[in-house]
């Protein structure tokens, strides 16, 4: 099936992910089946989709008038097998315990028809290992960043038995979605995101944990720096922008060194002062690098500034 014919999704689990995930799917204008155990999980998700829609109308995303019609895309029910059989495409978004997934995961290879795509919302489990599936080709996991109708990013992530036309359609389905999907070549645990984020964590746990350091101060130090060259250099090319061999020179300071950084800095790929590191300048002198990149700067500094951004929520 082409991504452009999905008329119709379900969403498995209408906890804090799925009825988000829902509403993405139900704003694109796709018929989506919202199913959870607990009727209650139901009722609060379609609360929590108009509090979203709402918000979404006050910031210009949608018009004022369209929330009803939105939410009468989404249809909630009790029903996995029967809501799974009617699918194009299927959402498993259940809690992160494995025995949950397994049974979940058995469901649905019962009821979709075998070319239907298994999406998994995991942050991180194996579920190629977890679920036990005849038809393995059509399971992947697409990973969803919380709020999933405003966040934009999905990592998609094959398994070692994973079609490749799984991965590709379901790459067009996000697209269709306005989503940026990110496709992985294969599966590491915490993908790419929650890899970084949790690296960040321990760093924190370390600071709040030895005292050095208040919670407020870490995050405005963190929002002052890192929070405005985040968005514009990523966290790859601003180690083209520190300059690669003091990259080197850090990382021996820490007693560590990184093969590619080692290779870069041999061939005198240094970063921006060389038009070349991990990136390739396209021979652009390092002013005009750097004028492009400090304009953006500025602009972003600008803005954070006039939203309040600075200011704890
Ligand atoms: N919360 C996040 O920020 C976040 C972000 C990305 C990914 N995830 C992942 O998304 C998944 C769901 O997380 P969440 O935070 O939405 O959890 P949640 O607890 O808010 O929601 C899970 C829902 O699944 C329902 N459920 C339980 N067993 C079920 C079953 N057998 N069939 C149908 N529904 C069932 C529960 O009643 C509940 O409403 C997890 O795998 C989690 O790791 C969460």
């Amino acid at each position: 099936m082409d991504a452009r014919e999905v008329e119709r999704a379900a969403v498995i689990g209408a906890g804090t992910m799925g009825h988000s995930i829902a509403l993405s799917f139900a704003m694109s204008g796709i018929v989506v089946d919202l199913v959870d155990v607990e009727g209650a999980a139901l009722d609060a998700a379609r609360e929590r989709m108009r509090h979203a829609l709402a918000t979404l109308a006050r910031g210009g995303v949608i018009a004022g008038d369209r929330a009803d019609e939105v939410l009468a895309f989404v249809r909630t029910s009790t029903e996995t097998a029967r809501c799974a059989a009617g699918a194009d495409f299927v959402v498993e978004t259940v809690p992160e315990v494995p025995e949950v997934k397994r049974e979940v995961f058995a469901q649905l290879e019962a009821a979709c028809p075998q070319d239907v795509v298994i999406a998994s919302n995991t942050s991180g489990l194996d579920i190629f290992s977890i679920a036990e599936m005849s038809h393995p080709g059509r399971l992947l996991i697409a990973h969803w960043f919380n709020p999933a109708h405003i966040i934009p990013l999905v990592e998609v992530v094959p398994g070692p038995s994973t079609a490749p036309e799984a991965v590709s359609f379901t790459a067009s389905l996000l697209e269709r979605l306005g989503k940026v999907p990110v496709v992985m070549k294969g599966f590491t645990r915490a993908f790419i995101v929650n890899k970084i984020q949790n690296m960040m964590s321990l760093a924190v746990f370390e600071l709040l944990g030895s005292g050095l350091a208040t919670p407020e101060d870490v995050d405005l130090a963190v929002k002052y720096s890192l929070g405005i060259r985040l968005p514009v250099v990523g966290v790859v090319q601003t180690l083209d922008f520190t300059g690669l061999d003091l990259v080197a020179d850090l990382l021996r300071s820490y007693g560590l060194s990184n093969p590619l950084i080692e290779e870069k800095v041999a061939a005198g790929e240094l970063g921006a002062k060389t038009s070349r590191g991990i990136y390739d300048y396209g021979g652009r002198s390092e002013a005009e690098i750097l004028e492009k990149r400090d304009g953006l700067y500025l602009r972003v500094l600008a803005f954070l500034k006039e939203i309040g951004a600075f200011e704890p929520i």
